[in-house]
């Protein structure tokens, strides 16, 4: 059984490797890969008429980039971008089929949100969290009114990590206890409770807060519990939890937290009943479960919040990326009543300086609103199911290499393998090269561990569909391990 994940070579940062590894294997002279210049809406953004290789210098200089070695990173430099499309210095075009780190859910430059955006600022640019705001209050409404009932506030934060860290605090102060369970193999963000909550390598160079135990999820592919179904694999997950929780003394347990479908992880759908069996375990044991939708939220799975799909009301959801499609930093806890209602006459003890920043309140107005009125979550449901995911099953079976194709709605992985019958996993340069190659041809992936994400934005259209799906199929095809 591959534990790779659990090792050094696990996590999102692999993009921000590979962006270096890639040109250096595929341009050894340290230029930038090529892709296509066709055609497409005008750029405007080579205005100051400076190289990728020069703005890549120039950044890489005096940036300190996340999860690298700092040393001969060459950092693609983007200049632009409109709808699924971003272009570099040198006018080259991709396809963006990574949303960035997953979180462009509405696209690039959407017309809506740069609006909804603008405006804001030329009202009130910023104010601070003590105030009431109109928009605040409507980002806040616009939420609420996705999540089940009986959610009745929202707490915004700065992004996805502090949105964990709340939640954390927040079920440790309504239950009294400490402990809070999640999965190995997830990721949760990059503060202090956050980032030892996480289930990959990141945590371990990192792990100072204190009352994390981790355990295993289901992971039918590479099952740490012998099982062959998804039913199987199910039930001892369940069950594997239910012993921990036990083993660790249920009264010392604050909560259980867990991405709805793990992302950077490796996008591991929960079989049916995982996610309810966890509930009852929860409701068992007075347990909070608090769902993390950073990643899976807002449509990336075909639902509003990805959940949906699996018959669970957490007590916190929390929530950051998509929910404005990134265009400024924000994220946010969804709270239950009676955890609202536990603060009535009690301080909560946790703000931001920026909590509910009226930009990034603007920003989630209008993407809420942009998602409705273009049935975008409806649209990143039918692609997933009939377009998309049949696709990518098509390629799986005609190349060895991609060993597992699991996903739901634009949330998709090619896991890959150097051997199918072993399901060893592809080493990390094999897949920087297998990114080099993608984006000299013109398509900007998401690569981590020994997988290829398909996350292209909600919104994105048939024909950027099956444009992305002849460039995997080229690039299968000349691979070679
Ligand atoms: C599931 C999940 N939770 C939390 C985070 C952390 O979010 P942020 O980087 O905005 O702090 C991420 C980021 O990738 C994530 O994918």
């Amino acid at each position: 059984m591959d534990d790779m994940s659990l090792t050094s070579t696990a996590n999102e940062t692999l993009v921000e490797h590979a962006d270096a590894a890639a040109t250096d294997a595929q341009q050894p002279d340290g230029q930038q890969p090529t892709g296509p210049q066709d055609a497409g809406p005008a750029t405007g953004a080579q205005a100051d008429g400076r190289s990728n290789a020069e703005v890549g210098a120039d950044d890489a200089s005096v940036v300190f980039h996340s999860w690298s070695k700092q040393g001969g990173l060459k950092p693609l430099p983007l200049a632009g971008g409109q709808g699924t499309t971003v272009w570099d210095h040198d006018g080259n075009r991709y396809l963006d089929f990574s949303t960035q780190l997953v979180f462009t859910n509405m696209g690039h430059q959407h017309p809506k949100i740069i609006a909804g955006i603008t405006e804001q600022l030329g009202t009130l640019a910023t104010v601070a969290p003590a105030h009431g705001n109109a928009t605040r209050a409507e980002a806040a409404r616009l939420i609420l009114q996705r999540a089940p009932e009986g959610f009745e506030k929202v707490f915004f934060t700065n992004g996805g990590a502090d949105a964990n860290e709340n939640a954390i605090r927040m079920a440790r102060l309504v239950t009294g206890r400490t402990k809070v369970l999640s999965r190995y193999r997830s990721y949760h963000g990059n503060t202090g409770a956050a980032i030892v909550a996480t289930g990959d390598w990141r945590r371990i160079p990192n792990e100072h807060a204190t009352g994390h135990v981790h355990f295993f999820g289901p992971y039918l592919y590479r099952s740490e519990f012998w099982a062959s179904t998804p039913e199987e694999e199910c039930a001892r997950a369940l069950h594997h939890l239910e012993r921990t929780v036990q083993a660790e003394g249920p009264e010392s347990i604050a909560a259980i937290l867990l991405e709805s479908v793990p992302g950077t992880a490796g996008i591991m759908v929960p079989p049916p009943g995982y996610l309810s069996g966890v509930r009852a375990i929860c409701d068992r044991y007075d347990i909070k479960l608090i769902l993390d939708e950073v990643m899976a939220g807002f449509g990336r799975t075909g639902e509003w919040f990805a959940f949906d799909a699996h018959d669970v009301r957490p007590d916190l959801i929390t929530f950051a990326k998509g929910v404005n499609s990134g265009y400024v930093p924000v994220g946010g806890v969804i709270i239950s009543s009676d955890i609202a209602h536990a603060f009535d006459d009690r301080v909560f003890p946790g703000g931001l300086t920026y909590s509910g920043h009226p930009l990034a309140a603007a920003s989630i107005v209008a993407t809420q609103r942009a998602m409705a009125e273009e049935g975008a979550v409806e649209n990143a449901r039918r692609i997933g199911a009939d377009v998309l995911g049949p696709a990518l099953v098509e390629l799986g079976a005609k190349h060895d290499v991609i060993g597992e194709v699991r996903g739901t709605g634009v949330f998709w992985a090619l896991e890959l393998v150097a051997d199918p019958e072993t399901r060893e996993p592809l080493p990390t340069p094999t897949v920087a090269a297998l990114k080099s190659d993608l984006i000299s041809r013109g398509l900007l992936p998401f690569a981590t561990d020994n997988r290829i994400h398909v996350v292209p934005p909600i919104n994105v259209t048939d024909d950027e569909v099956a444009r992305a799906l002849a460039i995997y199929d080229e690039a299968f095809t000349a691979f070679r391990p």
